[in-house]
Order: C-alpha cells, then structure tokens, then sequence
C-alpha cells in the first residue's frame, strides 16, 4: 500500500510559507486548513492564499475547507489549482453535487466527517469521492491529541472502501505523530496529514522522514 505524507501549514509561519513550503518538498502533498470563523472559531486564509501556494508549491497542493457553504464555495479551489478539495459533510446542502462540482473542475474532491459524524449516511458518496477524511481531532486548531476512539469509524470507512474496490483514498488528519500514525495504519489510513507533529519542532525533513520511517515500521 502507498502511504501518503500531507504536512499542514497550519503549524507552519504564516508570514513565510514560500520558505515553509519549501522545507516539505520531500512530502507527497501540502495540506493548506481554509478556516472562516462560522464553521470553526478560527480564521486562516482563502483563495487568494491558496492560488500563491498552488504557484509557490512543488508539491500537490490539498485544500482542507472548515467553512460553511461549500456547495458555493469549494469548486472555486479547484479552478485555482488545486490538487485535491475536501469539504464537510456537516456544511455541505448538497454532497454529491459538491463532489460532481469539484470534480468538474479537474480538481479530486474529498469528504470529511468530524468526530461526532457517522460514516454510514455516507457510503455512498464513497463511490463518488475521491479521499475520504476521517478527523481524528475537532477541526478547528493544530496541536490538539489524537483521538483513538475514531479508530473504530476509520475501520468502519477502510473495510468498506476496500470491500468495494474503491479508489477512494482514506485520510485522517489531527494529532498525527511517529506514535500516532502506524495505529491509524494498522486502522486502515492511507494518507496521513500532520502539522506540529513536522513544523512545531526540529526540521519539518526530518519530521517527515521520520513519519514514513513509523508508517514502514508497521510494514507486514
Ligand atoms: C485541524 C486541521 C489540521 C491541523 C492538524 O482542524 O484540520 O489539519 O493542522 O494539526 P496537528 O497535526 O497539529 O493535529
Ligand atoms: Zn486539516
């Protein structure tokens, strides 16, 4: 199984994310939180943040919206280039119109479903989608402890994708470290976003090297 490394620049310095965005070229993507105070209490940045990362990065550039509205507002990140959209299923009116929207814009859509959040409603829309994210904290802040009483749910959405021969990749975002990551491997997540656990403290290459160091530990 291909194991994916996303570091998020929530953790990174806001005033220098070209240079932040350089230090993780050795990852498989760049996991950038759009946060709009209504759907979490915080704020970071919008489109015009992310149409820079899109042209700064080396890497694909996968967009994370905590935002009301998606159905609006989310096809617009993939005309500005980015890899891959993920949305909340709590936000969206519409989930498999958004996905279709997204998806029209060469983009790949993602769903994301918050702890409180069950999967099966949304079986379905595994189908359609192409990631599916399973928080492991409260969205809303970097820095928070990962949440082991969603591996059940992570199981519940890894055997069901695998059951259905689904492309679907299976995300999981919050709380993610070297200690962290091979349980939710060994729970079936195949892409593996982290933010303190790269930019808080030493050298995010490090980091990240470190992080596919625990994912292959678990290596059958
Ligand atoms: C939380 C964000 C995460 C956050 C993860 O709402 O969606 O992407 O940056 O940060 P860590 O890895 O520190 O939990
Ligand atoms: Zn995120």
């Amino acid at each position: 199984m291909s194991l994916r490394i996303y570091p998020s620049i929530l953790s990174a310095d806001f005033v220098n994310l070209e240079a932040e965005i350089a230090r993780i070229s050795s990852a498989d993507g760049v996991h950038c939180d759009v946060m709009d105070n209504h759907f979490v209490e915080a704020i970071s940045f919008g489109p015009q943040t992310i149409r820079r990362i899109v042209q700064v990065s080396s890497v694909p550039v996968d967009v994370h919206l905590m935002i009301e509205n998606p159905d609006k507002f989310a096809p617009g990140y993939g005309e500005i280039g980015a890899h891959s959209v993920t949305f909340h299923v709590e936000a969206a009116k519409d989930v498999e119109g958004t996905i279709r929207a997204i998806q029209d814009t060469g983009a790949r859509a993602a769903i994301a479903l918050k702890p409180g959040t069950a999967a099966e409603p949304y079986f379905p829309m595994f189908h359609l989608a192409d990631m599916v994210l399973v928080m492991t904290v409260e969205p809303g802040a970097g820095g928070q402890p990962f949440l082991r009483e969603m591996m059940t749910k992570l199981d519940t959405v890894a055997t069901y994708v695998a059951d259905h021969n689904l492309s679907a990749l299976v995300q999981v975002d919050g709380g993610i470290t070297v200690d962290t990551l091979p349980i939710a491997r060994a729970h079936g997540a195949d892409t593996f976003v982290a933010g303190s656990s790269v930019y808080s403290a030493g050298n995010p290459a490090e980091n990240i090297a470190a992080l596919r160091v625990a994912a292959n530990d678990t290596e059958e």
